[in-house]
């Protein structure tokens, strides 16, 4: 009851007199990262061989050239501690070593993330980094990581103590010496929008883990829909910025339910329709874009939908801010931003689980008075001008995405 209390004040009190959340702590991470991320695939078959096999996979596809620069290491690649001290990877998994491995990542244009956690085990039991912050933290730099999530399973549940194992954890990887992005995965548990920055990190999860299905029905135990976790992100606009993100969770593109936690309580993956909305929710979020799927094996439409260059600019706009829900009423809802060159770019979602529906805008609530001009993100063509309003055909489970510039 007292420590209950006590999270509540302190989180109101963060809330309250916290850092500007637009202020900028960082010179990483500018914008939202972008690339591929190996746990809802791979899990415990994470390799070496996987790891090059994707990084050649980005190239060939485009989706490097497109942007999507990480390819990020999850749980399971430890192989313990040694007399040293030092984490080792598994010497199965990765016969040559994390250095070499990474070496290969970087001769390709590309780098390379890594997995830890703040307490002794990690979510899947391997070793973790707690009372090793900075052997860790100086061992991933050696090997030339340029990225390091870091989870929160065993670690105890209050604020003080994730406030303070981050912070240290940050810490230990500014001293080491190399560049390297910091991501906080506390799943959202704690308010990380109101104290990760401040604790070091670039970005942090919002949410628990996002499984491979539209909507769920339930949030907890398990079943985070792309709509529960985005109704999640509502509320969260005014902590993004650049340096610091919030993390929604990975991209589901191209899984078909091929993953395995991901695919728990009966989510049996996506249409491509929904998959190209998530895209475009998560664009206009300002989320990190991290790919989860097998880019060795994806189809042309998987790949249409995570290169497509306009949506990723909106993701990747210079002024960092993440969409606002600006209009709800049903199964319609209207999410916009406003970009760096003074246009906005505007999601018009339809929830409905069967009806097209006719989504209009009023320009009035993006404050634009005059002619507009309404580009389709994914036709890739202008839809010509309008003034006061307009109005779309979104079938359901759609997201419309166009960005609109002033005429006059
Ligand atoms: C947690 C995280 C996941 C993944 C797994 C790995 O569940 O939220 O993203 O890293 O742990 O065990």
């Amino acid at each position: 009851m007292i420590n209950a209390l006590k999270f509540t004040l302190i989180l109101t009190f963060l809330a309250l007199f916290s850092f500007q959340a637009r202020a900028q702590l960082t010179t990483k991470a500018q914008t939202p990262p972008m690339g591929w991320m190996s746990w809802n695939l791979f899990e415990g078959n994470i390799s070496e061989q996987s790891v090059k096999e994707i990084t050649d996979a980005l190239i060939s596809s485009g989706m490097y050239e497109a942007g999507y620069e990480y390819v990020i290491i999850d749980d399971l690649w430890q192989g313990g501690r040694g007399a040293d001290g030092k984490l080792f990877p598994d010497p199965e998994k990765f016969p040559n070593g994390m250095k070499a491995l990474a070496d290969y990542v970087h001769s390709k244009g590309l780098k390379l993330g890594i997995y830890t956690d703040v307490a002794e085990f990690t979510c899947a039991g391997k070793v973790g980094s707690l009372n090793y912050e900075e052997v860790d933290a100086k061992t991933f730099a050696d090997w030339g990581m340029d990225y390091v999530k870091v989870d929160y399973c065993g670690a105890p549940k209050d604020l003080q103590t994730a406030i303070k194992r981050y912070t240290k954890m940050a810490k230990a990887i500014e001293i080491s010496g190399r560049d390297m992005v910091f991501a906080i995965c506390e799943w959202g548990q704690r308010s990380p929008w109101l104290w990760g920055a401040e604790a070091g990190g670039q970005l942090w999860r919002t949410t628990w883990d996002l499984r491979d299905t539209w909507e769920h029905g339930d949030f907890y135990a398990g079943k985070a829909g792309i709509m529960e976790v985005l109704d999640r992100q509502a509320d969260l606009s005014k902590y993004a910025g650049p340096g610091q993100w919030n993390d929604p969770d990975m991209l589901m593109v191209g899984l078909y339910g091929k993953g395995s936690s991901s695919s728990a309580n009966g989510a049996a993956g996506c249409t491509d329709r929904e998959y190209q909305s998530q895209m475009s929710l998560w664009s206009l979020l300002s989320a990190p874009l991290l790919a989860c799927n097998d880019i060795r094996t994806m189809n042309a439409e998987t790949k249409r939908i995570f290169t497509n260059k306009e949506v990723i600019s909106i993701n990747q706009d210079a002024l960092g801010t993440q969409a606002k829900r600006l209009f709800k009423k049903g199964t319609i809802e209207i999410w916009g931003k406003q970009l760096a060159d003074g246009d906005w770019a505007v999601g018009l979602l339809n929830r409905d689980d069967e009806k097209e529906q006719t989504i209009s805008i009023d320009l009035q609530l993006l404050k634009i008075e005059g002619g507009v001009e309404i580009r389709d993100l994914w036709e890739h063509k202008s839809m010509g001008d309008f003034e006061d309003s307009f109005s779309l055909e979104v079938a359901p489970h759609e997201v419309k995405l166009v960005r609109i510039s002033t005429t006059q």
